[in-house]
C-alpha cells in the first residue's frame, strides 16, 4: 500500500499514522520529521528550510520534492509507505505522481477537522526531542509527564506550535493544500474522515479502511 494522509496542521495525521504503520508493514514518511532532522543536523537543506519552518511557511517545493522522492526510492519503502505531510501543493502532487508512475498512490485519507479543534491540539502538543512521537497535554498525555513513552527522552514544544503561528499555517493549508485534496478527489482517491472525534474513534475507522485496502 502507498498511502497519503492529508489534513490541516494538527488534524491528527501523525497520531493516526503511528497507530497503523507497524500493523500494515508501512514506512512512515513524514516530511516535517525529515525536515526537522535536517535542521537539527544543520545540513545545507536544513539551513535553507529552517527560516520557512520557523515562520510557519512551506519550504519551497524543489527542496521538499527532491528530499521526498529520494526517501521513497529507498529499499525499505518498496513494500509500502504512508506519506504524512506530503504532498502539500499541486506541484508536489504532480511530482509525486511522476515519481510513482509504476506504483501509484493507493489511497488518500483526508482528516477533516474544525478550526476550533486545531488551535487546542497544536498548542497542547508535546513532541519527543529524540524520536518525534507526538503527545497532547490532555488528550494524549505520556505516562510520565515530560517523558516520551517510546524512547524515554524529553518532550518539547515545537517552535512552530506557538499560537501566533497557527493562523499562518492554517491559511497556507487553505490556500495551497486544499487544492491537493481536490486533486485527489477528482481522481476518486480520497476517503474523508471526521477528525473532530477522539483518537480512538478515528483509529477504529482508519483500521477498517486500511483492512479493506490490504
Ligand atoms: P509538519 O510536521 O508536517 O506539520 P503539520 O502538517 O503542520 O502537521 P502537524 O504535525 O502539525 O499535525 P498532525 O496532523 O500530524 O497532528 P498530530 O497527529 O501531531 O510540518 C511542519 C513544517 O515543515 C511545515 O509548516 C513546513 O514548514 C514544513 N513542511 C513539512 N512538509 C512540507 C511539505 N510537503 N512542503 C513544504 N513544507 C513542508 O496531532 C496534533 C496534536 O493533537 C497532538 O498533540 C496530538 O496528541 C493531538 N491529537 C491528535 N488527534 C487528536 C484527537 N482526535 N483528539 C484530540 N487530540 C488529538
Amino acid at each position: 500500500m502507498r498511502l497519503v494522509f492529508l489534513g490541516a496542521p494538527g488534524a491528527g495525521k501523525g497520531t493516526q499514522a503511528a497507530k497503523v504503520v507497524d500493523e500494515f508493514g508501512l514506512v512512515h514518511v513524514a516530511t516535517g520529521d525529515l525536515l526537522r532532522a535536517e535542521v537539527a543536523a544543520k545540513s545545507e537543506l536544513g539551513v535553507k528550510a529552517r527560516a520557512f519552518m520557523d515562520a510557519g511557511r512551506l519550504v519551497p517545493d524543489d527542496l521538499v520534492v527532491s528530499m521526498l522522492t529520494a526517501r521513497v526510492a529507498e529499499d525499505d519503502c518498496k513494500s509500502g509507505f504512508l506519506l504524512d505531510g506530503f504532498p502539500r501543493t499541486l506541484p508536489q502532487a504532480e511530482e509525486l505522481d511522476r515519481a510513482l508512475v509504476d506504483h501509484p498512490v493507493t489511497r488518500s485519507l483526508f482528516f477533516e477537522v474544525s478550526d476550533e479543534q486545531i488551535v487546542g491540539r497544536i498548542t497542547g502538543r508535546r513532541t519527543c526531542s529524540e524520536c518525534g512521537a507526538a503527545y497532547h497535554v490532555s488528550a494524549h498525555p505520556p505516562k510520565v509527564e515530560g517523558v516520551c513513552d517510546r524512547c524515554g527522552k524529553a518532550l518539547i514544544q515545537r517552535q512552530d506550535d506557538r499560537e501566533e503561528l497557527v493562523k499562518e499555517r492554517l491559511a497556507i493549508f487553505r490556500d495551497q493544500t486544499s487544492a491537493v485534496v481536490r486533486y485527489y478527489k477528482d481522481k476518486n482517491m480520497v476517503t474523508t474522515i471526521d477528525a473532530d472525534r477522539s483518537v480512538e474513534a478515528i483509529s477504529v475507522e482508519v483500521h477498517e479502511i486500511l483492512r479493506g485496502l490490504a
